[in-house]
């Protein structure tokens, strides 16, 4: 077992990298670690926790975030912001944007790919014939290079892309064997895979048209969450848009997001 001490310097550690608040959690560190440790030939805690963080770049430090982070998603997850997107947002930007025909979209916590795959099927879907004409390419980060690497080949059960209309996974995907179908290089050059700490700097010189920052922020505490989301704001454009996972919300008195439905939000036009 995991003695309170060991817990806590991992726990402090996670916090101050990663944002990511494990209080209470003792036993799903201990279960999600322990045969890491075991089969790496670490004596305990102390050792490897010593090796992450003389290099917090290093592999020791990779397996903690692969081992600690939380990845569940899926293929139309939250269907209601695709609709809104489509029904709303991109008749906006199609006009808005009609000089430069570049937009800007960011899922932020892209885990392995079923989001910002989904995103970008709506996006072909909406532009159509006139959708080469347009830069819409999304920006797919996570902390994990592990859930980046499973994006990245694009490689799904059967079962998992059947929320997805028979239209879309007869385009976009291929059956690579009995089981498994694999995301088609047509739809993988719509979306760039990148690590990305959400607790760093953000990137970004041009503003954003949309973020997709869903079901992340539940694991950071209050103070997390309100500094993340006014930085993100203020590299939202005027005028653009943020969703949050639907069981969760945006404090408006700690930002100045504009409230348009639940889980949707918007800077305003300015
Ligand atoms: C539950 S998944 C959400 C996936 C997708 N957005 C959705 O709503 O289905 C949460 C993701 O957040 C990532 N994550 C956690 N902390 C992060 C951080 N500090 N920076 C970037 N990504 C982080 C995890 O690696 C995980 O893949």
């Amino acid at each position: 077992m995991i003695t309170e001490q060991e817990f806590q310097r991992i726990a402090v550690f996670v916090k101050n990298q990663y944002g990511i608040n494990l209080a209470g959690k003792q036993i799903l560190v201990n279960g999600r670690l322990k045969n890491y440790l075991l089969r790496n030939g670490y004596s305990g805690y102390d050792e490897y926790m010593s090796k992450v963080e003389a290099d917090p770049f290093g592999e020791a430090a990779r397996s903690l975030v692969n081992a600690l982070t939380t990845n569940h998603t899926y293929f139309m997850r939250e269907f209601e912001h695709f609709e809104y997107m489509r029904r709303v947002i991109l008749p906006q930007l199609k006009a808005s944007e009609a000089a430069t025909r570049d937009l800007r979209i960011w899922s932020a916590a892209s885990s392995t790919g079923e989001e910002p795959y989904t995103i970008a099927m709506v996006l072909k879907d909406f532009f159509g014939m006139e959708h080469r004409l347009w830069d819409t390419k999304v920006l797919a980060t996570d902390l994990s290079t592990k859930v980046l690497q499973h994006a990245q080949r694009g490689v799904y059960l059967g079962e998992q892309i059947e929320p997805l209309p028979e239209k879309w996974r007869r385009r976009y995907f291929k059956q690579i064997n009995e089981l498994e179908y694999q995301v088609r290089q047509e739809l993988k050059d719509e979306v760039l895979f990148r690590q990305f700490n959400l607790m760093n700097p953000l990137p970004f010189r041009k503003p954003l048209h949309i973020v997709f920052l869903r079901n992340v922020m539940i694991y950071f505490d209050e103070k997390t969450k309100l500094a993340l989301l006014n930085r993100i704001y203020d590299k939202i454009a005027p005028g653009g848009y943020l969703f949050v996972g639907t069981t969760e919300s945006v404090d408006r008195r700690g930002t100045p997001f504009q409230y348009i439905e639940p889980s949707i939000y918007r800077k305003e036009k300015g």
